[in-house]
């Protein structure tokens, strides 16, 4: 039966890495039907709104989704439910992809990229499994009112519940035994209460169904200290909504660039998964042709993996992707010269 893959390429450099992906499945997976829609400031200039009921249906209904990224200065002062960056929110709620998977990978052939020094994130490999329709995203009640001082009060709402944290750390749990078997839990258990119950739900989760992993607390803040000073501690990191966000972006620097990390936004088995490059539209490079199309292309060797069922495919192509960077292909990001498609380009060479 055909697959489809849906590309949401969106806007700034989401567009010029996702014109990539559409390179390396051509090549790679011909078979796969490839389909697009609009996501983001894009949707919203053509009819409106930041994604349409009809991309929405067409996601829900595809093998897999592709986002490149979206946002950006000009879509600033839309009206909020009108942001780029809510029609994505709305896509992760409806697709119901709970579980965010964000692997900081220091390939070898990039120790020398990273900022930090080469013995610090040489053998990097950090699985973190980021809660992605929850938290503060999407906790009610959320807002801007006015005070009788004249002031004005802005509020978010964070909110967990049992089965929602539970589900998340049931994936990372799963994915710690199949690596080397560590689950470490970030949140703020000192001050917050979502903190508190997201604690004592891992812990007794973890002595029921896991025992055999080994489980560390940790609070989010030394959670980012720890990640610079040693990050080859962790194996799998669990964390909320927000704190993955922030330590995910963090943890992608040790990679040598934010353009090389990819993601994985997956639900109930069965169910299509979101797969996304986790840096954003980019507006200081969009257009000129330097972005980093790997964490794109990466995203669809996770697509392969986890929604299509083509692992030997993906293999092949993580293989192709660490052979073109090991003969030295570098976009300006990782200290080189090479154009977004140049950087294809060696990838596609080494595919063969
Ligand atoms: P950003 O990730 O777009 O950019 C941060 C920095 O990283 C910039 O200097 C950028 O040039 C660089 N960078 C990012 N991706 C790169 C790549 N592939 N190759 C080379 N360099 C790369 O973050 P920002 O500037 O804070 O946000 C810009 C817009 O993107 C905002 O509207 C934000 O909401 C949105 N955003 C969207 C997503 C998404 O669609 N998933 C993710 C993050 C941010
Ligand atoms: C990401 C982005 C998004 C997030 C924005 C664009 C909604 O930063 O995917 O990391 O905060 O989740
Ligand atoms: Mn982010």
């Amino acid at each position: 039966m055909t697959q489809t893959l849906l590309l949401l390429p969106g806007d700034g450099i989401g567009p010029e890495v996702t014109a990539e992906v559409r390179r390396v499945a051509e090549r790679l997976t011909p078979d796969l039907n490839l389909e697009e829609a609009l996501l983001g400031g894009c949707c919203f200039d053509a009819h409106g709104v930041s994604i349409t009921d009809e991309t929405v249906a067409r996601a829900k209904a595809a093998d897999a989704v592709l986002m490149g990224a979206v946002g950006g200065p000009q879509w600033a002062s839309a009206p909020r439910a009108q942001r780029p960056e809510a029609g994505l929110l709305r896509l992760r709620k409806e697709m119901q992809v709970f579980a965010n998977l964000r692997p900081a990978l220091c390939f070898d052939a990039l120790a020398d990229a990273s900022t930090l020094k080469r013995e610090v994130i040489a053998g990097l490999d950090i699985m973190i499994v980021r809660e992605l329709t929850g938290g503060v995203y999407f906790g009610e009640p959320r807002g801007v009112e006015k005070l009788d001082d004249g002031q004005k009060r802005g509020f978010d709402t964070q909110t967990y519940t049992t089965s929602e944290i539970q589900r998340v750390c049931r994936v990372a749990f799963e994915l710690a035994r199949g690596r080397r078997n560590k689950v470490t839990s970030a949140e703020k258990s000192n001050v917050m209460e979502s903190g508190m119950l997201w604690r004592e739900v891992v812990t007794a989760l973890h002595a029921k169904e896991y025992p055999d992993v080994e489980l560390e607390h940790m609070l989010a803040d030394n959670a980012a200290m720890q990640l610079v000073r040693r990050p080859t501690q962790f194996d799998v990191l669990v964390t909320d909504n927000l704190f993955g966000d922030i330590l995910s972006d963090e943890a992608a620097q040790l990679t040598g660039s934010l353009g090389m990390l990819p993601s994985a936004a997956l639900g109930d088995p069965g169910r299509p998964g979101l797969y996304e490059p986790i840096h954003g539209s980019a507006p200081d490079i969009a257009g000129k042709s330097a972005a980093n199309p790997l964490a794109a292309i990466l995203s669809f060797e996770m697509a392969l993996r986890w929604s299509l069922g083509r692992g030997e495919t993906a293999d092949r192509l993580f293989k192709a992707v660490e052979a073109a960077l090991a003969a030295g292909a570098r976009t300006a990001d990782l200290g080189g010269s090479l154009k977004t498609a140049q950087m294809t380009d060696a990838v596609l060479k080494a595919l063969g």
